[in-house]
């Protein structure tokens, strides 16, 4: 029997994740699990889990292992997954790594694609200290790659309200681009030995790059 899609998109912060996750949902019927997302929603719940999170994604460190796995572990185990997941942000180290193979192998899944975005960390600043999100929806704009259809209209849901992340600012980006580097990017060798790592250059134009993860999530979805 085929398994559902399990989809990971790797990228440092501004590599367009998010993006492009959101646009796969509707391609595709996959969801979206972002733990960045579950980190966030913690925080804004005052939870114990996001009450330890704030501090260290403030400064645009990694939050520990434990507090990741337990806010992704409660969102796999919802109904609506089954059909397939893009993991967004996740697995970030090679902890999280073994503990999504050890996940998936008891329901025996696999990690169907492993897809390295690959940018200049250079431009990465810009595109996220100019981001903004619906605050109806959470669709995703950008100042100037990304604007509403109709200025200050969200194109998704019609919402008129949008915020930006405490975290979104030149200083933090450049401790989440360390971050990377140093925790998530081994991660690409990870996957490449087990056969399931694409690489897509992600500097073009939003649309390209969705067509070219489109053809691809087509395959592993099939
Ligand atoms: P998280 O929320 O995952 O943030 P991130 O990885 O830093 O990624 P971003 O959301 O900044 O970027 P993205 O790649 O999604 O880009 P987007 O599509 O929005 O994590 C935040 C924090 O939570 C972490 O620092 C950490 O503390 C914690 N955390 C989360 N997960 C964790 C884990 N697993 N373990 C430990 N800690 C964890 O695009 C950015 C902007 O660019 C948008 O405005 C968009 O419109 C624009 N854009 C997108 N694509 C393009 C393009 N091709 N051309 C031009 N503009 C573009």
């Amino acid at each position: 029997m085929t398994q559902p899609a399990v989809v990971i998109l790797l990228g440092p912060p501004g590599a367009g994740k998010g993006t492009q996750a959101r646009m796969l949902e509707d391609d595709f019927g996959l969801i979206q699990l972002s733990t960045g997302d579950l980190l966030r929603a913690a925080v804004a719940a005052g939870t114990t889990a996001g009450k330890k999170a704030k501090e260290v994604m403030d400064a645009g460190l990694l939050v520990s292992d434990d507090i990741v796995l337990a806010v992704l572990k409660d969102r796999m185990a919802q109904d609506d997954v089954q059909n397939g997941i893009i993991l967004d942000g996740f697995p970030r180290t090679d902890g999280q790594a073994s503990a999504l193979d050890g996940l998936l192998a008891a329901v025996g899944q696999r990690v169907t694609a492993a897809i390295s975005l690959e940018v200049d960390d250079h431009a990465m600043v810009g595109r996220v200290a100019g981001r903004y999100t619906c605050a109806g929806c959470g669709e995703g704009y950008h100042d100037e790659f990304k604007t509403p259809a109709r200025a200050g209209t969200c194109d998704k849901c019609g919402g008129t309200a949008f915020k930006r992340r405490a975290d979104d600012n030149a200083e933090t980006v450049r401790e989440r681009l360390k971050a990377y580097h140093a925790q998530t990017a081994p991660l690409i060798a990870y996957y490449d030995g087990k056969g399931v790592l694409q690489r897509i250059n992600a500097m073009g134009a939003i649309a390209d790059i969705r067509a070219e993860l489109g053809a691809i999530v087509g395959r592993v979805s099939a």
